[in-house]
């Protein structure tokens, strides 16, 4: 079991997104899951339709009359995913708990209830510092520090891993803090600018997955649902599924492991039949990976045509092709082979027209070797490929 927060202090840096979209993910995955809402905002509960009267302020108050065990306010989202939801009222508990002594061992005392019953509690945090985080970071195994590329996002980390490293020191608590670079836009240089500075100050701490900005989160979240049921073949489905790989694999459990999945639905089997939508859920779960691969290869047999980019870079130490082709994204799968200087890569692409550009070292450009080519509303140059049918 393991207890893991989504913290930073900044506002609008992809807590709730993460903390909902993965907790999704790992719960997809057959890993029992809880999220807990300690947002007074109250973002994740609203995000996935889940608001109630009853919130973790009704667990921890001694001045609320409906005084509750926190069994009594899990609520079902999906199958394996369960939310605790927030509401105003955990806001007050700052204040009310302002000069108790243990007061940082709340959340840690509450959550022992429940322990038992979950592979994985995620908890996300408010965009401060104060007593409801620094609870959370106490009750936690791991942190994730989620931080967009944007010139002010690496502010504060500094102020929340000082607290990090108050817990471990004051009481005790050594606490694994991992930062996930967040709503990176592939499309602007200044991404890969911040990219660079982001991965030389927080060396050995980065996750490999890179969350990509794309509209679908947003969407998904607007529409109450997670990602993967919003859309599960969108990019933020991809880079949450890839997360949620990375975290699996680190702890030494496999991805999409059959039997952990049969295990976790034959608890559940009863919810199953008579809901019909989760029983689709536990079959989609137990073969998505088979099913996923089936479709794709029905939907593009005969219609793809290999590609070739090619470059000639023998400086250079890292070259990709991105384009319209993959969404303007930047993965392992758009990295080019070096041979001798020459970097190339196949893509199998479907008919049509689509903009590209190499980023060599970091830096953008279009392809010498190609004359079709157009300005962009950046001010530079894409080449442009035709994929005939
Ligand atoms: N990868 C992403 N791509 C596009 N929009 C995103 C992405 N991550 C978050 N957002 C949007 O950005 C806003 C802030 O994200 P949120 O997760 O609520 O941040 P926080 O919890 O840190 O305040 C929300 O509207 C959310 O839908
Ligand atoms: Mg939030």
């Amino acid at each position: 079991m393991k207890i893991i927060s989504i913290a930073n202090q900044k506002g609008g840096c992809g807590k709730t997104t993460t903390a909902i979209n993965l907790a999704s993910t790992l719960g997809s995955q057959g890993q029992r899951t809880l999220l807990i809402d300690l947002d007074p905002q109250a973002h994740a509960t609203l995000g996935l339709n889940m608001d109630d009267q009853n919130s973790l302020y009704n667990c921890i108050s001694r001045l609320t009359p409906h005084k509750l065990k926190i069994k009594d306010i899990i609520k079902q989202v999906t199958r394996n995913f369960d939310i605790v939801p927030s509401n105003v009222l955990v806001g007050t508990l700052e204040q009310e708990l302002a000069d108790e002594i243990g007061r940082e061992v709340k959340l840690s005392d509450i959550i022992t209830e429940v322990k038992d019953r979950y592979d994985y509690i995620l908890i996300d945090c408010p965009p401060s510092l104060g007593f409801l985080t620094v609870n959370a970071i106490r009750a936690s195994d791991e942190i994730i520090i989620p931080v967009e590329t944007s010139r002010f996002s690496m502010q504060g980390v500094d102020h929340l891993m000082d607290i990090v490293h108050l817990i471990r020191e004051r009481l005790n608590h050594p606490v694994l803090a991992k930062v996930l670079i967040t709503m990176f836009d592939s499309r602007l240089r200044h991404s890969f600018v911040m990219l660079g500075k982001i991965k030389e100050k927080f060396t050995g701490m980065l996750f490999e997955t890179i969350v990509h900005t794309n509209v679908k989160l947003k969407e998904a979240a607007v529409m109450g649902e997670s990602v993967i049921r919003y859309d599960k073949y969108c990019r933020g489905s991809k880079d949450y599924f890839s997360l949620a790989r990375e975290i699996l694999t680190l702890d030494g459990r496999q991805f999409m492991v059959e039997k952990e999945v049969k295990v976790a639905s034959v608890a559940q089997k009863k919810k199953a039949l008579i809901q019909q939508d989760t029983q689709e859920e536990v079959v989609l779960a137990e073969g998505t990976s088979v099913r996923m691969k089936e479709l794709i290869q029905k939907e593009t047999e005969g219609l793809l045509n290999p590609t070739a980019f090619v470059l000639n870079a023998p400086d250079a130490k890292s070259v990709y092709v991105t384009g319209s082709f993959n969404d303007w994204s930047l993965d392992e799968s758009c990295r080019m082979s070096n041979s001798e200087g020459v970097w190339n890569l196949r893509l199998n692409l479907k008919p049509g027209l689509y903009k590209y550009q190499f980023i060599v070292d970091g830096k953008w450009q279009q392809d010498p070797q190609n004359t079709r080519k157009e300005r962009n509303s950046f001010g530079d140059i894409n080449s442009l490929v035709e994929v005939k049918s």
